[in-house]
């Protein structure tokens, strides 16, 4: 990588047309081993520009050793091996380069005028196999947390059945209905995080759908805090300011109601003091780059420790959580995937008090009138 950059488009010799928009590289090289040609994406996989490839020896320009070091070149020679080869599979291989070796996924098919004619053109597909094991890496890792998030609500609810079963005339009334208990909260909580599992696979695919109804989000605020009211936090511990006239929003209900769900219950779980909801009006580029729109923002704060600033990237990440556990991890990743789906977006900061201030925006308007 390093001093390579992006090197642009390609230019000459495809054998295909729009080879540029083809995601993966391909590199042709003639009978004699001369590179013709190769698509923008190849040019990436490289890290060189076609210019300095094109008419030269593609196995002087492409050096490519096998994992255990052996040059790929000679191992395979296209143009003198056996004459029935027709090409090979994904194989890995690395290049070495100015910038470190690269680690490249190559898959080749050798033409021939005729059956066991000499190889005419050698066409090679390439691709980045750094961004394939990130990826495999990063399934792994949700695997494996996944995993790891469900069992031990399972754990908890076979214990506990199990124990029950076997000794029900043994437990008074109130050990049962503590059991129980336990019981119906693992359960809820193996529910919820399916369904936040659910919620994140459409926003990964970008299937997350929103059924957009004008909504009145000054109403659905005070519904969340009577609700946290209702559950057994003290009434004082809320405070609703809204400011100015605000325009009308058109959103998804309940899955506004998962985003205010979210904020307003980390504020108390993961937060302290006063918790402020600011509902107002703003205009404000809602997209990086975008002109700058109507839209209505609301923010949660609170009095607690706040989000580190080395934090403040990760925490909208899936399975990122602080030093207290008990969450999944998942709820600010879902927060924004509902907010960016809706056109707005949402960003954490300081509050005044030295807490966490959570504010996400939602653009004005119905849905026709949104960009
Ligand atoms: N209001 C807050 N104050 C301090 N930390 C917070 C606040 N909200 C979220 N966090 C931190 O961000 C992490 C991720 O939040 P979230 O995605 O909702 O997952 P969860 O609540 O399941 O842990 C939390 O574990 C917590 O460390
Ligand atoms: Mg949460």
């Amino acid at each position: 990588m390093g001093q390579m950059g992006d090197p642009g488009p390609a230019s000459t010799g495809f054998l295909v047309p729009d080879a540029d928009d083809l995601p993966d590289g391909v590199l042709v090289a003639d009978g004699r081993a001369v590179i013709t040609g190769l698509n923008a994406a190849a040019e990436r996989v490289i890290g060189r520009r076609a210019a300095d490839l094109v008419g030269h020896d593609l196995r002087q320009a492409l050096p490519l050793i096998e994992p255990d070091g052996r040059s790929w070149w000679e191992c395979t020679d296209p143009w003198s091996g056996l004459a029935t080869r027709t090409g090979h599979r994904e194989r890995l291989l690395v290049l070495p380069g100015d910038g470190g070796p690269r680690e490249v996924l190559v898959t080749a098919r050798y033409r021939r005028p005729g059956r066991c004619q000499p190889v005419d053109a050698v066409v090679l597909g390439l691709r980045d196999a750094a961004a394939r094991r990130r990826t495999e890496e990063a399934h792994g890792l949700l695997i494996s947390t996944v995993a790891h998030e469900l069992r031990s609500p399972l754990t908890s609810v076979k214990g506990f059945t199990a124990t029950l079963l076997r000794r029900w005339d043994r437990f008074t009334d109130d050990q049962k209905r503590f059991m129980l208990e336990t019981i119906e909260h693992d359960a809820d909580r193996v529910t919820r995080l399916i369904g936040e599992l659910l919620d994140i696979s459409r926003i990964d695919a970008g299937r997350m759908e929103v059924r957009r109804q004008p909504v009145d989000l000054v109403a659905a605020v005070r519904r969340h805090v009577d609700r946290m009211v209702a559950s057994g936090h003290e009434a004082e511990r809320f405070v609703l300011d809204v400011e100015g006239r605000l325009p009308e929003v058109w959103a998804d209900p309940d899955r506004l109601d998962q985003v205010l769900g979210n904020l307003l219950e980390n504020a108390v779980r993961h937060g302290a003091g006063t918790v402020t909801l600011q509902v107002a009006p703003v205009t404000e580029a809602l997209t990086d780059g975008g002109a700058p729109a109507l839209a209505v923002a609301v923010a949660v704060s609170d009095e607690g420790e706040g989000i580190d600033e080395q934090d403040v990237q990760r925490v909208f990440t899936r399975f990122w959580h602080g030093t207290r556990r008990g969450g999944t991890g998942l709820g600010l990743y879902v927060v924004r995937g509902l907010v960016e789906a809706h056109g707005g977006s949402v960003q954490v900061g300081r509050s005044a008090a030295g807490g966490a201030r959570f504010r996400f925006t939602l653009p004005a308007g119905a849905p026709e009138h949104v960009a």
